[in-house]
């Protein structure tokens, strides 16, 4: 992912939020309190994995496959399962919506005790966020989204650091996650964590971990730069 605050500030006028490897997030113009997810074309420049450009082809090809028709319906299928209970680890999704930049993907903005936008875990170990908050507050606040996600039973396997936004509640850190395209996006070529509940278990422990190692491995480096 770029580094959110690397790029402009605004993107066709509207303010950014944040930009990830393929969408750029910005302030909704008409609606307080969310935001709205563009597209952004493939960067030349970035060397991109196959599967990367096969994914990309293929939302060329098949729009209604693109990431924020998918993140929609991978929010709508959680809900239907567990109701409003979600929001407090999942940021709303509203719906798609035609704006005059084209269509984007509207959503609860989540937000701070200050209403700026919350930071994403990788903002606070890479970005303007770097140094807020320390490495063990924000590894328990892995692992207590990750005993969530075990106690819900929520298919949750891209736990990378923009995906998730740190916010502080009840006097400590915790995490929100705001997208959940991973929840029905299938990476391997067999999908066997898909189909046994165990393995599950166990890829989403291992995902936790990664993320907490890296935390771990970059906290104290404070504005040294990697990818996701
Ligand atoms: N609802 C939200 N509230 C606050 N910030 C958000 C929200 N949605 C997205 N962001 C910000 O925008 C960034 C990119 O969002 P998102 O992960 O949806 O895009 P993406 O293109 O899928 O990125 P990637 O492919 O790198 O995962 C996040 O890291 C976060 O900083
Ligand atoms: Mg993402």
């Amino acid at each position: 992912m770029a580094e959110p605050d690397a790029g402009s500030a605004h993107w066709r006028g509207l303010r950014v939020v944040a930009r990830g490897a393929n969408r750029v997030c910005v302030i909704d113009p008409e609606l307080p309190g969310h935001c709205l997810k563009y597209p952004l074309p493939p960067d030349p420049a970035a060397r991109r994995s196959l599967r990367h450009r096969l994914r990309a082809l293929l939302a060329r090809l098949a729009p209604w496959r693109g990431g924020n028709r998918l993140e929609l319906r991978a929010w709508r299928r959680l809900h239907a399962r567990l109701g409003d209970a979600l929001h407090a680890r999942v940021a709303r999704c509203v719906g798609l919506v035609d704006t005059p930049h084209g269509p984007a993907l509207r959503c609860e903005l989540v937000t701070g005790a200050d209403q700026a936008p919350a930071p994403s875990v990788y903002a606070c170990l890479f970005g303007a966020a770097r140094g807020r908050y320390g490495a063990e507050a924000l590894c328990a606040a892995v692992s207590r989204f990750e005993a969530w996600l075990h106690e819900a039973a929520v298919p949750l396997f891209d736990l990378n650091s923009g995906n998730l936004v740190a916010v502080e509640r009840a006097g400590r850190v915790e995490l929100v996650c705001i997208d959940v395209k991973s929840v029905l996006e299938n990476k391997e070529i067999v999908p066997f964590s898909r189909w046994s509940r165990r393995l599950a278990r166990r890829k989403i422990a291992r995902r936790a971990e990664r993320l907490r190692r890296r935390i771990r491995e970059h906290a104290p480096l404070a504005g040294a730069q990697a990818g996701h």
